[in-house]
């Protein structure tokens, strides 16, 4: 059997970081789409010639290449749809909303997901492109696959940057920091405390209430304080949040990963996309974990479901 193909689309600050840490991990050999450059298809290209010329001095054995060719990605088991316009600073010094990019996105993704489906037939998509929620929707409508093969990154990014305030905030290794963000890829997304621990201690016992909302907060608004600092949106946790997304497929490790799933029943909604625990494997999403969520916790799903509503709503599907 020969070595898994990945594909990613989408060459930019998240995709270029998150093929580099595919072949950290030596995933899967991996190609790069992306229309940039002259003629279109050479910043994919160079990047990936860049990255491979990198392999030798740290070893990485598989391979790499790009371009703006989807002849190139033919039978790729999994798909990274970074495609888009990110966040960027105006010039005014405000940033706009990931809803705000939602009808540009919405053609770019669509466009993208047709190709890929052409010829990847087989293929696990997982979308990366904002605003997230309603992307999984549109890359769901344009491609046919069926939903357990259309799945989001949001979770997996939202719950690092959880994990990591609460390991910052104690002072302890981020391993032993177990948590869950649930809900849509906005600021209304759903951190929860009632089920954080660090090595199996409730969070609740740690951290004092204040210190734990501002946790929270911070972690609602952490994509855009990277945006704040560095005026466009994040890479480095992107990249290797999807990164890890595709291992769990492509190795079959049935990782419970919080990811954006099309729900048809679970959590009380149908025909959504919202952010749940899911069982990641080679079937892409395997199964979809119920908690037993509070009514303050069913709450706050509520108002992010709504938020996600509204942007999908949007699309005219
Ligand atoms: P970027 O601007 O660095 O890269 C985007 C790339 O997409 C560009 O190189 C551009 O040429 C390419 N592109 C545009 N149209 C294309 C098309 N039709 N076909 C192929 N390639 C095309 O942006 P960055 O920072 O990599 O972000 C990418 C997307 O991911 C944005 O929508 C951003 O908001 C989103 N994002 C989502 C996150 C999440 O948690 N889901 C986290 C971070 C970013
Ligand atoms: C992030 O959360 C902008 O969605 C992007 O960093």
């Amino acid at each position: 059997m020969g070595r898994s193909k990945i594909t990613v689309v989408g060459a930019g600050n998240v995709g270029a970081t998150c093929a580099h840490w595919l072949a950290s991990r030596e995933v899967g050999d991996v190609v790069l789409i992306d229309i940039a450059g002259d003629p279109p298809g050479n910043m994919a290209k160079g990047k990936a010639l860049d990255l491979a010329e990198s392999f030798p001095v740290l070893r990485y054995d598989v391979g790499i290449s790009g371009g703006a060719d989807y002849a190139l990605t033919a039978g790729s088991e999994v798909v990274v749809i970074t495609a888009g316009v990110p966040r960027r600073k105006k010039p005014d010094g405000t940033f706009p909303s990931r809803d705000e990019l939602v009808q540009t996105n919405q053609a770019i993704v669509g466009d993208v997901a047709r190709q890929v489906a052409q010829h990847s037939p087989n293929a696990i998509l997982v979308i990366v492109s904002n605003p997230l929620d309603a992307m999984c929707h549109v890359a769901l409508h344009e491609s046919g696959f069926p939903s357990n093969r259309v799945v989001g990154m949001a979770g997996a990014l939202d719950t690092a940057r959880y994990k990591a305030f609460i390991a910052m905030e104690l002072g302890v290794s981020v391993r032993d920091v177990h948590g869950i963000v649930l809900g849509g890829h906005g600021d209304e997304m759903v951190p929860l405390p009632r089920h954080t621990s660090v090595a199996g201690i409730p969070v609740t016992e740690l951290i004092p209430q204040e210190k734990l909302d501002a946790i929270i907060n911070r972690t609602r608004k952490g994509g855009g304080e990277i945006v704040g600092l560095i005026g466009v949106s994040a890479w480095y946790a992107p990249g290797a949040a999807a990164a890890e997304m595709v291992e769990a497929i492509v190795r079959d490790q049935k990782r419970v990963i919080p990811s954006a799933v099309l729900l048809e029943g679970q959590y009380g909604y149908n025909g959504l996309y919202i952010g749940v625990p899911a069982v990641l494997g080679k079937g892409g999403v395997e199964k979809v974990l119920e908690m037993q969520l509070n009514d303050a916790e069913k709450a706050m799903l509520e108002v992010s479901a709504n938020a996600v509503r509204s942007v999908v709503g949007v699309l005219g599907y």
